[in-house]
Formats: structure tokens, C-alpha cells, sequence
């Protein structure tokens, strides 16, 4: 899954923020689908690497997913941003999220602690 998402991201459009994310999702059957951040000169049409991930995986048919892998180039690892974790929510619910950098650096957590009291469909 690391390795996966270390090579999304050497795929990276990031030209604004030099800032290049490498992701992967995995369905429960093993098959792995991966996404890096695609920037915009207009910044806020930039798509996130966990994003672009999980939305060509379920464009694929993919439908039940039991781990992302998100990986930088940060000492402190790099987590999904808030509108990732929405996403990662509604598509994948509690899955297991592994954060990694390139030193080789990686933990384990889960998208429920990442993302506390979610707004999902159970409370509309
Ligand atoms: N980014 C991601 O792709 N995933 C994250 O988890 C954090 C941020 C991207 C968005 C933007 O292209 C760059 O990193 C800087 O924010």
C-alpha cells in the first residue's frame, strides 16, 4: 500500500505548492487504487491525493474498501485534510488509515479517530 501510493505520488501535478501526496485505497478483495494531488492555477479547484483515490476507485466499481495509505515528504506525517476525511467517510467508513513518509516513517490509525462524530446519511 506504501509503495503504491509512493509511486501516485511521484505522479503528482503540484507546480503551486510543491507539496507532491501519493495515495492509496485498497477494496477488500486486495485490488489497490491510487490518487496524488492535481493542482489548478485557479488553487481552489485543486483536488487532494486521497480524493482523487477514492473517486477513481469507486468510478471503477469499486465499493468496499478496508485501508488508505497517504504518503509525504514531512517529518510529521502527513494526515487526510478535513474534506478528505469527509469523503473517506461516506465512501470507505471506519477504515484503517496508514500515514508514511519518504524516510520511511509510518503509522497506523483509524478514520473514526481522524474524523470524531461524523456527518454521514445516519443523521439525516
Ligand atoms: N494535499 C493532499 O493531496 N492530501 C493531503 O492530505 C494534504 C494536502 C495536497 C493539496 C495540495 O495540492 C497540496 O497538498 C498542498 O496543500
Amino acid at each position: 500500500m506504501i509503495e503504491a501510493a509512493l509511486r501516485a505520488r511521484e505522479r503528482a501535478h503540484a507546480p503551486y505548492s510543491r507539496f507532491l501526496v501519493g495515495a492509496a485505497i485498497e477494496e477488500v478483495d486486495g485490488r489497490i487504487h491510487t490518487g496524488c494531488n492535481v493542482e489548478n492555477a485557479s488553487y481552489g479547484l485543486t483536488a487532494c491525493a486521497e480524493r482523487v483515490a477514492a473517486w477513481k476507485a469507486v468510478s471503477e466499481g469499486a465499493r468496499q474498501f478496508k485501508r488508505v495509505a497517504v504518503v509525504a515528504d514531512t517529518e510529521v506525517l502527513t494526515p487526510p485534510c478535513g474534506a478528505c476525511r469527509q469523503v473517506l467517510w461516506e465512501l470507505c467508513g471506519d477504515v484503517e488509515v496508514l500515514l508514511a513518509n519518504l524516510a520511511g516513517k509510518t503509522e497506523s490509525c483509524r478514520l473514526k479517530d481522524l474524523l470524531p462524530r461524523p456527518f454521514d446519511a445516519s443523521v439525516l
